[in-house]
């Protein structure tokens, strides 16, 4: 029988290709791992920059979970990526840190950039973020609401952490559209009077906790409010939340570059219908806080 009709030697050849492929895929991992074990210094919480196509489709997510055109939400990217006072601020601050040993100093916001593109086109008066960490997603709100303030659309923001070490990115000018507070986060928000237009859960991401996070800032939303997860990629709870709420749910998935982490992503859950007649936020002054420890 010639070797091509032999089904043993076409076997052959077909595990010979997954083989190769196999071994392909192999070497592109240890290349990027070998990488970011050369170059980075995070142990978590890991930044990097996502592919041009992956940008793209981010920002049309964006412009469906809000109702606003997509070049509108280009056009948000664009000007957090071109900020180069921020960058400037997260360089310096990071190099000039105890924390340099284990942070980048290299400004890097992957899904942060649809974290400002929606607060750019949702133009919240209260956001809060549960989870802050260093504060790079503090300083892209803070900036996403200098820019609304300049626009005449003021807002304010809070970030709760249990970590007091938490959030040195956040100083000033950054610091003046905003407050940390340092308790954990759901306690936090049994105190919190809200209305909250933007809620953004980042803290613990035991999915037990998220789900009675979820809960907890249930009745301090505004009818109109976005709720962004950003532990989606793991479990299904914001939405369930949205299910139980009417709320729309969607999910976009990050595709780093040059990263050896495969990506987290960005579940939001909104409602469209509602938002011309949402109830109005308080003005940001008249918002009564009640906190063990505040920084401002
Ligand atoms: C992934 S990091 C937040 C990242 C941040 N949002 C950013 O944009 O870079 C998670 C943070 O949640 C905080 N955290 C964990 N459990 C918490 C809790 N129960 N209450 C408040 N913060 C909590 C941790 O201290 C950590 O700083």
């Amino acid at each position: 029988m010639p070797a091509e009709n032999n089904p043993f030697e076409i076997g052959i050849q077909y595990q010979q290709r997954r083989l190769a492929y196999a071994n392909q895929r192999r070497d592109e991992c240890i290349a990027k791992l070998d990488k970011w074990l050369l170059e980075s210094r995070e142990v978590d919480n890991f930044t990097y920059d996502l592919h041009e196509l992956n940008v793209a489709y981010l920002s049309s997510f964006v412009s469906v979970a809000v109702g606003v055109e997509v070049s509108a939400i280009e056009g948000y990217i664009s000007e957090l990526q071109n900020n180069f006072t921020l960058k400037e601020h997260i360089r310096r601050t990071i190099s000039s840190s105890q924390y340099r040993w284990i942070a980048d100093a290299e400004p890097r916001y992957g899904r942060r950039l649809g974290w400002y593109a929606i607060v750019r086109a949702t133009k919240p008066k209260v956001i809060v973020e549960t989870g802050i960490d260093k504060g790079l997603g503090s300083c892209v709100l803070a900036t996403a609401l200098m820019e609304n303030a300049r626009e005449g659309y003021p807002g304010r923001y809070y970030g709760v952490d249990i970590n007091p070490q938490a959030g040195m990115l956040f100083a000033p000018p950054y610091s003046a559209v905003g407050q940390l507070v340092f308790r954990d986060a759901i306690a936090f928000l049994q105190t919190f009077d809200g209305p909250i237009d933007l809620h953004i859960n980042d803290s613990d991401h035991s999915e037990d906790y998220e789900a009675r996070e979820y809960e907890t800032v249930r009745p301090k939303l505004t009818d109109a409010a976005v709720i962004i997860g950003d532990n989606a990629h793991c479990n299904d709870k914001l939405r369930q939340f949205a299910k139980a709420t009417s709320r729309q749910f969607l999910f976009f998935q990050e595709n780093p570059k040059d990263h050896m982490y495969p990506g987290a992503g960005i579940g939001v859950a909104f409602r469209h219908s509602s938002r011309e007649s949402s109830p109005v936020s308080p003005s940001v002054q008249s918002l009564n806080i009640k906190t063990d420890s505040t920084i401002l």
